[in-house]
């Protein structure tokens, strides 16, 4: 069998032609329709109409996995400062002990058929949780007409990394249904401007000497990305992380301040393969003024041993254009790793075979459907 990987030389990164033919399931086109999503996802989060009693909850609790999970934590995070309520993303089956009939638990799919999701949507529902789900289609579907639970349902076609505005910004009209508006619909206009004016910058066709995506894609090749951030970017730099992952197929690590100056910050003392690493600072204009000094500490650590560094200087004047505007330079960054590495971006064999496989040995779909009968039933 011949080896789908192979090494491409910088140049390639201006051969659009070559860029098509490596890019086979169109990733390239998926993340150039995240502006159109976000505008999307304006116009469907409108329909979204909770119940009044929603808005007396103690906490909201965010369900999914990997590419779904993601606009819970960026949702988290841009909450933080804003939201008196405990946010949490559940990543796993079982839901905390704290969550109760007083909690609101958002279950997020893109297929709606993940198991962990599943399986925590059900937790809720016989907890008495408040719910919502958000799904392009599936078994959460199908689930939340049978229990009358409300849904909202985006459009499918995408993988769900790519569809990460449809899972993001529901989050924020259901933040506004329960009585703390995060983000108004101008904010919203604005940064959907500054990301579709950004993003033309850093398509294919946008050669490297003008694309900052491709510059620093160039400086992460054949490297082990170690990538940084802080307060309200964390989930972005774990959304580069799992971007090169699963876009790029490749291995990527990030951490965040001020936590890595507590331990991490110890692995910048005696490096093995340092040749191999290169460190990317995703920076932000809000952060804590304390942290910016034992940020140059760290960056002076690192530039001691010489490892290649790159800073992330996101746009935008409010948090939100900075998660935005980070994360389509990420998206592109990985997108150009593949690239480089002749990898097509857009499936994830493995995880898609484990899925199965492991669906053909527990059969928790068809569990799922003979609790969703009985449930239903007793509604
Ligand atoms: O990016 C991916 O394909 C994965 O991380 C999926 O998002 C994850 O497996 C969960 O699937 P879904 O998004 O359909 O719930």
């Amino acid at each position: 069998m011949k080896p789908e990987v192979c090494s491409n030389s910088i140049s390639v990164l201006d051969n659009v032609e070559a860029i098509r033919m490596i890019d086979k399931g169109n990733m390239g086109l998926m993340i150039s329709s995240f502006p159109t999503l976000l505008k999307e996802a304006v116009t469907l989060s409108r329909n979204l109409a909770l119940p009044r009693e929603y808005r007396n909850i103690k906490e909201v609790v965010i369900c999914g996995m990997g590419g779904s999970a993601i606009g819970g934590e960026l949702f988290k995070d841009l909450s933080q400062s804003i939201i008196p309520l405990r946010v949490s993303v559940i990543r796993d089956y079982d839901l905390p002990r704290h969550v109760d009939e007083s909690s609101l638990v958002v279950a997020v799919s893109y297929s709606g058929n993940t198991e962990e999701t599943l399986e925590s949507f059900k937790q809720a529902y016989e907890r008495g949780s408040r719910m919502i789900a958000i799904a392009s289609n599936g078994l959460l579907e199908k689930a939340c007409s049978k229990l009358k639970i409300p849904f909202l349902g985006v459009p499918s076609g995408y993988t769900p990394r790519s569809a990460l505005p449809l899972l993001f910004i529901p989050l924020l009209k259901v933040a506004e249904e329960i009585g703390f508006p995060l983000v108004g619909e101008g904010e919203l206009a604005k940064a959907h401007r500054l990301v579709e004016e950004y993003n033309y910058k850093l398509t294919p066709e946008n050669p490297l000497s003008r694309n900052p995506a491709k510059q620093l894609a160039a400086r992460l090749n054949e490297k082990l990305p170690i990538i940084y951030s802080m307060g309200h970017l964390k989930s972005v730099a774990l959304r580069y992380k799992d971007q090169i992952n699963e876009n790029a197929k490749m291995r990527a690590m990030c951490d965040q301040l001020p936590e890595a100056n507590h331990n991490e910050v110890e692995a910048w003392e005696k490096i093995d393969f340092k040749e191999l690493l290169h460190v990317v600072f995703i920076d932000s204009r809000f952060k804590n003024p304390y942290l910016a000094e034992s940020i140059n500490q760290l960056i002076s650590a690192i530039e001691k041993e010489g490892v290649g560094l790159s800073m992330v200087k996101p746009l935008g004047e409010t948090m939100l254009e900075e998660m935005l505007s980070a994360i389509i330079l990420g998206d592109w960054v990985s997108y150009y790793l593949a690239i480089l590495r002749g990898v097509d971006p857009a499936p994830v064999r493995l995880i898609s075979d484990l899925k199965k496989k492991h669906d053909e040995k527990t059969r928790y779909s068809e569990k799922f459907e003979e609790w969703l009968g009985k449930s239903a039933k007793s509604n």
